[in-house]
């Protein structure tokens, strides 16, 4: 079982091979089960993960009335538990060609809704721009959560992209003005020396491209999702309802 490129094999395989899980390096002769040539369709080793969600519960009487409010609850819980990355949230979008999905960070939320900032020419921004609907999706692995977060996507106004531009450090400023973002180019060298030309101009801040900026979701539906044993998992909907929020809890 603990093949030469199995590196973690020797000193963690013994344990936990028992409990069905295998570590596997990255390395040129490294085949993965699934595409292993003798076993094509053979249970890989993703599939014979089978982990307990023990965390913790979601229960009705125990949620905020606002969801915001159990998003910051949640949210903080992340931080405090150091989620690396807790502030990422994929982003789903739809557009005539089909759905598509990326991760983003989130910049900040209130009663407003969901921020983040992006290329608004990118493939993300033009699908907005057709369809400016979206739903996020956070997950907290550690915590064994997940939140997703639907509704109305709009921009936010000039100065609110600017005021967040300028607060990154020069390299993501440069870097901004570098990409138009989901283009095409031509190898790595082109990149680099855009960012080098505009780095020799820009030694203090670099101009915002006028279509890099943020979005703004605006929520209508949320869904707290938490993992529990044997797959019986928690899931409490929230709906907006003229003048608040109904609770209706899922089937997991
Ligand atoms: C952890 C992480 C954080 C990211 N944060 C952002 C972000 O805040 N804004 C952004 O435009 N892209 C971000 N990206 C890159 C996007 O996932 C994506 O590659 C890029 O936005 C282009 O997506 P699109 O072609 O679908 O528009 C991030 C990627 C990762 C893995």
């Amino acid at each position: 079982m603990c093949g030469s490129v199995n590196i973690f094999c020797q000193s963690l395989g013994g344990s936990l091979a028992t409990k069905g899980l295998t570590f596997y390096a990255t390395s040129p002769e490294y085949v993965h089960p699934m595409t292993s040539p003798e076993s094509p369709t053979a249970t890989s080793a993703a599939a014979e993960l089978r982990r307990e969600y023990r965390y913790g519960t979601l229960n009705e009487q125990d949620v905020a009335a606002d969801p915001l409010q159990q998003f910051t609850q949640w949210f903080a819980e992340a931080e405090r538990a150091a989620v690396l990355d807790y502030s990422a949230m994929a982003l789903a979008t739809a557009h005539q060609h089909g759905p598509t999905v990326r991760i983003v960070l989130l910049k900040g939320v209130d009663a407003r809704g969901f921020r983040w900032f992006t290329d608004k020419g990118s493939e993300k921004g033009q699908a907005l721009r057709a369809n400016p609907q979206a739903e996020l999706l956070f997950h907290w692995r550690e915590l064994d959560r997940q939140v997703r977060v639907r509704g109305s996507v709009i921009e936010l106004a000039d100065e609110e992209s600017d005021a967040y531009f300028y607060s990154r450090p020069l390299g993501s400023q440069l870097a901004a003005a570098t990409s138009a973002q989901s283009q095409g180019v031509a190898n790595r060298d082109a990149l680099e020396t855009r960012y080098q030309t505009l780095s020799d101009t820009h030694t203090q801040r670099a101009p915002r491209p006028e279509d890099w900026g943020g979005f703004l979701l605006q929520p209508d539906q949320y869904e707290f999702w938490q993992g529990r044993e044997s797959r019986l998992h928690d899931r409490l909907q929230y709906k907006a309802a003229s003048g608040g929020w109904t609770i209706q809890r899922l089937q997991p």
